[in-house]
């Protein structure tokens, strides 16, 4: 399943003069400048690549978020969101974890889940050359993000007895290397016929001094992938939906490909999003406490939005300091819900998003350094500050449109340990450190007594095998009399 590279109008291929004068209407003509140097093969790419472009939508998109920096201002009524706290018998909202753990796993047996990855962003933060995925997050045992999730799903599949599809939404650029390290890696150990790739869209970058679209070279116009709220037409588009309907799936697991201790499919979260008395079924999304005010998290919170109270996610760099500052009388944060970016959503939501013609995500800009063609004197610039505008829809924005969305609290050191950065916070060394901590935790639950150095922390490296288990009771069998020395390095 391959999605057209770009959103925009169809249809036979124009000519040189027919796209000239469609971009110099919009003032954008300075991308066919070289047209004349090129031979016919570039000539008729970049005309393909100009001819998909929605060039007529840019003079808006141009006005609205690269000239007037259009600012997400945060909306009214903010209040904390009323989650479901992790501790189920929590006197603030007690909820019966069991039953909603049985529900989801008859979802999981009537096989109506698949699993569903956003993996098209660039990872420009980690500087890692090639698709993120293929990262190296196993500490010990030198497992890619690929292989985490990979297993995390065959686990399941054992568990639950059914197949459950994985859609895997990649970009033009790491969609081929994407899929040949599936292959490479005998997609592991999953049925490829269960393994769905499909592209997500593209958009022009931006000079941010004036608004015209950047040349990336000669023949080719800049662009960059239209963010993970480009999934929802992606989905449709490529036939994801259709697949799925005939499937019988009717929820994703959503999660994003940085955090290798995401519970691919985790039963409670799919009951409660399934079946809980305040969630239409729509989407739903689960939460961390923030550890402080700067935490780089979007943050859910109840909001007004067209005369309705609803569940809303505002990105750490929209959030007003102020507030993020707030505290209760017991000096935890007042808007502490950060978010994992791990949600399930129903497969009817998706379907009537995508196919409402009025439906739209709004653009979220971000200032970047892109590389670019100088156009007085035909040579590649490497900006050193930023000199581009990459415009992005966010998956979260849907979440306001829904009728009743959940949010469930979890817990940081089972579920959340992101590889985002080289160094320091969210980075490889800090997930291991979670790894670690979560492998300890489980062990000393069943007994298992792991050496510590003076400071307290574990002095060993273990990692759990996603095909092992979930959570702490999978693996209590497997560890009766195991015994772990200091500096050991280990995958349980
Ligand atoms: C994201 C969330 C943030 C959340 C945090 C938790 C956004 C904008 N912010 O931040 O609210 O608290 O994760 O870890 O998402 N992707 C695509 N296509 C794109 C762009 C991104 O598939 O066009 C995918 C990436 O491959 C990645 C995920 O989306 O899997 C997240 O993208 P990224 O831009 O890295 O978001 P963060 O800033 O990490």
């Amino acid at each position: 399943m391959v999605a057209p590279f770009w959103t925009g109008r169809r249809g036979g291929m124009a000519g040189f003069q027919e796209t000239h004068d469609r971009l110099k209407r919009v003032g954008q003509e300075h991308l066919l400048k070289f047209f004349p140097t090129l031979d016919e093969k570039q000539k008729t790419a970049l005309l393909a690549q100009i001819e998909a472009l929605d060039v007529e939508a840019l003079p808006a998109m141009v006005e609205r978020y690269v000239r007037n920096r259009a600012k997400h201002s945060p909306p009214s009524g903010l209040e904390p969101v009323d989650a479901y706290p992790h501790d189920a018998k929590s006197s603030k909202k007690p909820w019966d974890k069991a039953k909603y753990k049985s529900v989801g796993e008859d979802l999981l047996r009537a096989g109506k889940v698949a699993a569903f990855m956003v993996a098209g962003g660039q990872g420009s933060r980690l500087g890692y050359d090639g698709p993120k995925g293929c990262f190296r997050a196993g500490e010990v045992s030198r497992r890619s993000l690929f292989e985490f999730f990979g297993l995390g799903i065959r686990r399941a599949q054992q568990q639950y007895g059914k197949p459950v599809p994985w859609y895997i939404m990649t970009s033009p650029q790491n969609h081929a290397s994407t899929q040949a390290y599936f292959s490479e890696h005998r997609s592991f150990g999953l049925d490829p016929a269960n393994i769905l790739f499909f592209q997500q869209g593209m958009l022009p970058s931006f000079d941010l001094a004036t608004g015209k679209v950047l040349l990336a070279r000669h023949d080719e116009v800049a662009t960059n992938p239209d963010g993970h709220g480009g999934s929802i037409a992606a989905l449709e588009k490529s036939g994801a939906i259709a697949d799925m309907k005939r499937r019988g799936v009717e929820h994703l697991s959503y999660f994003q490909v940085d955090n290798p201790l995401v519970r691919t499919l985790d039963p409670v979260f799919l009951g409660l999003h399934a079946s809980a008395p305040d969630s239409s079924g729509e989407m739903s999304s689960k939460m961390i406490p923030k550890f402080n005010p700067d935490e780089k998290v979007g943050v859910f919170a109840s909001v007004m939005k067209n005369g309705r109270r609803v569940v809303d996610v505002i990105e750490y760099s929209d959030f007003p300091a102020a507030l993020a500052k707030d505290t209760l009388p017991d000096g935890s944060l007042r808007f502490n819900a950060g978010s994992i970016a791990v949600h399930v959503l129903g497969v009817s939501f998706l379907e009537k998003l995508a196919s409402d013609k009025n439906f739209e995500l709004p653009f979220h800009r971000a200032e970047k350094k892109v590389p670019f063609v100088d156009l007085e004197t035909g040579e590649h610039v490497a900006p050193t500050s930023n000199n581009g505008v990459k415009l992005e829809k966010f998956i979260f924005d849907a979440i306001p449109l829904c009728r009743g969305s959940i949010v469930l609290e979890t817990d940081r050191i089972e579920e959340f340990a992101p590889i985002k950065n080289a160094t320091g916070v969210d980075s490889a060394e800090s997930c291991a450190q979670i790894q670690t901590l979560r492998a300890t935790r489980w062990l000393e639950a069943d007994g298992v007594k792991v050496p510590r150095k003076a400071d307290g922390t574990p002095d060993c490296v273990l990692e759990i095998d996603p095909l092992h288990g979930a959570e702490s009771s999978d693996i209590r069998e497997r560890v009766q009399g195991l015994v772990i020395h200091a500096g050991d390095r280990r995958v349980i």
